[in-house]
């Protein structure tokens, strides 16, 4: 509960406490958003359900479709394991959540260096990958990046291969570098977490919240589900966006 509390918090205040201060940037029109499930596999159903519930959180609150940029392997939905063909759930009985989600890098696509050149807007980079969308974010903008996986000490993981914090970092120091955004609000759900921003400036104005210390793990959730179905989410995540859908903005 405590850390639902915090992250509502964080949300609040990364983006709506300024609202009614007439300050235009703030809205949420203005926000860029890059959602990442960074793994495959049936066993892993619940970073891609994480993923797929917080593309619907965020058009429901106003975030403008062609800014929001997903990443997911998309074996789920259609995975021949699915007792529920071709739907996704975060929550036991809950909403299908894969209805409607564009995904603009699937399977392979899906890597480090799709991901870096997303965030660090090379659109020349991800030619000829999924959609080729990339961040195209202005100095008054905000950023909204939302990764869940697996992780370790400095790494997160991809479908092949992995993801260091050193070029997480660099991604993020270009960024910054470049006036991508003014305010960065960056949730990860991963084990060891809390390792991957360490060294960051607070300078760059990013706001990082992560499921975990730099040296414990992050847990599912509904694992337990009467549904057949393997772990349905995972704990910092499905709580953040618990309370984000019951905020009225
Ligand atoms: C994690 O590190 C902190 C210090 O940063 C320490 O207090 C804590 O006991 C450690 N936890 C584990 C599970 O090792």
């Amino acid at each position: 509960m405590r850390l639902s509390l915090i992250c509502l918090l964080i949300f609040i205040i990364g983006f709506v406490a300024s609202r009614p201060s007439d300050s235009n940037d703030d809205k949420l029109e203005n926000i860029w958003a890059v959602l990442i499930a960074g793994s495959n596999g049936w066993y892993n159903y619940r970073h891609q359900s994480d993923i797929s519930h917080a593309y619907h959180i965020l058009l429901k609150h106003g975030v403008l479709p062609e800014k929001i940029i997903v990443l997911m392997y998309d074996d789920i939905a259609h995975n021949p394991q699915n007792p529920f063909m071709g739907k996704i759930y975060n929550k036991p009985h809950g909403n299908d959540v894969y209805e409607g989600v564009k995904i603009d890098y699937r399977g392979e696509n899906v890597n480090s260096e799709v991901f870096l050149n997303v965030l660090k807007g090379n659109a020349e980079g991800n030619r000829k990958k999924g959609t080729g969308r990339v961040l195209k974010s202005k100095p008054n903008e905000n950023v909204f990046i939302y990764y869940s996986d697996h992780g370790g000490t400095d790494i997160l993981g991809m479908p092949e291969g992995l993801l260091s914090r050193k070029d997480l970092n660099e991604a993020l120091y270009h960024m910054y570098e470049n006036n991508m955004y003014k305010k960065l609000l960056f949730y990860l759900e991963a084990c060891e977490s809390g390792s991957m921003f360490e060294g960051l400036s607070p300078k760059m104005n990013i706001y990082a919240i992560t499921a975990s210390r730099h040296n414990e793990s992050s847990w599912a959730t509904f694992c337990d589900n009467d549904m057949n179905l393997p772990c349905l989410g995972d704990e910092f995540s499905v709580n953040w966006m618990h309370n984000t859908e019951f905020v009225s903005f």
